[in-house]
């Protein structure tokens, strides 16, 4: 091993700015296009190399204990690509949301990764190992705005990052991705090209707000029709002065831009007070394996 040591990172969570669904695959999977973007809510992982096996230690939102976590997994695949025998503590601090289409349990997956190369140093194919684990853990290896397709591990990222201010709220349910995809039909599908589109502008230096006829999510119908309460959060936020308001991913969150801090204090303040999770912050261009992205010592 390179450095016996720790580290600690962020894991941001994600909205999608756009979101296509094409259709259903011969494997299970959708094709889709995607704007993927990250923004300032984040967990934070601490690895500490050392001991026998690998060992979660979580502290705020519970994880799911249904199936294996995601960075026990990405790190299990870690080690064994590097053929280094497991050995790690992973605190995790979950201040992301489960089950609100935020991308939390893959973007932990995607800081594990980045942290064990940088204190295993084994020099893994971390693009590799990430489309085995999930479907948005490439996305997160890089961060800031980004076109996804194929099932969302197919990227590129804009050399012009988003940027503006958001709220992200949640209703007191969770949506499984699974279960999201299966209340899809032929007639949700679409070609992807306001999605392309709304990339292009973004790339050329357009303002989000600028494209807000370009913002689409596929589930947001099918969502709402299940879950009234989504809907009911989304006029909510509409109410409190957000320009636009959108599921993110598969939901439950929600999430509203506004063109200014001001904006987006206050209609966090009037959701908390219905008694909404509420997150107010902005759109970041973060990876976790860049070199800001690791803090921490290696012995
Ligand atoms: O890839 P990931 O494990 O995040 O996907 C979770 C579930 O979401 C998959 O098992 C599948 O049912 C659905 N999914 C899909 N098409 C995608 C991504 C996810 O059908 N592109």
């Amino acid at each position: 091993m390179a450095n016996d040591g720790a580290v600690t990172v962020r894991a941001c969570a994600k909205i999608n700015l756009g979101l296509e669904v094409l259709g259903q695959r011969s494997d299970g999977y959708h094709d889709l296009v995607t704007v993927f973007q990250t923004v300032d809510l984040a967990d934070e992982l601490t690895v500490t190399l050392g001991g026998h096996g690998l060992r979660l230690v979580v502290e705020g939102f519970a994880v799911p204990d249904s199936g294996e976590n995601l960075c026990l997994r990405a790190a299990g695949r870690y080690f064994e690509a590097a053929g280094v025998e497991p050995a790690a503590t992973i605190a995790l601090v979950k201040r992301i949301p489960v089950g609100a289409g935020l991308g939390g349990g893959s973007s932990d997956a995607a800081a594990t990764l980045c942290a064990l190369q940088r204190i295993v140093g084994a020099g893994v194919d971390l693009d590799a190992l990430a489309a085995e684990i999930g479907s948005d853990v490439a996305f997160f290896l890089r961060g800031g705005t980004a076109l996804g397709e194929g099932r969302g591990e197919r990227l590129t990222t804009s050399s012009q990052a988003a940027s503006g201010y958001v709220v992200i709220a949640k209703p007191d349910l969770c949506i499984s991705t699974a279960e999201a995809y299966g209340l899809l039909g032929p007639e949700s599908y679409s070609d992807g090209a306001a999605t392309r589109r709304l990339f292009e502008r973004l790339q050329d230096g357009a303002g989000l707000l600028d494209c807000a006829d370009l913002l689409v999510n596929v589930f947001a119908r099918v969502v709402a029709a299940r879950y009234p309460e989504v809907a009911a959060l989304r006029e909510a936020m509409l109410e409190a002065g957000a320009a636009v308001a959108m599921l993110s991913g598969s939901g439950s969150a929600v999430f509203g831009l506004f063109a200014g801090a001001g904006e987006a204090e206050h209609c966090a303040q009037a959701l908390r007070a219905k008694g909404y999770w509420i997150h107010a912050g902005e759109m970041v261009n973060y990876s976790p394996c860049a070199s800001d992205g690791v803090r921490g010592e290696q012995r």
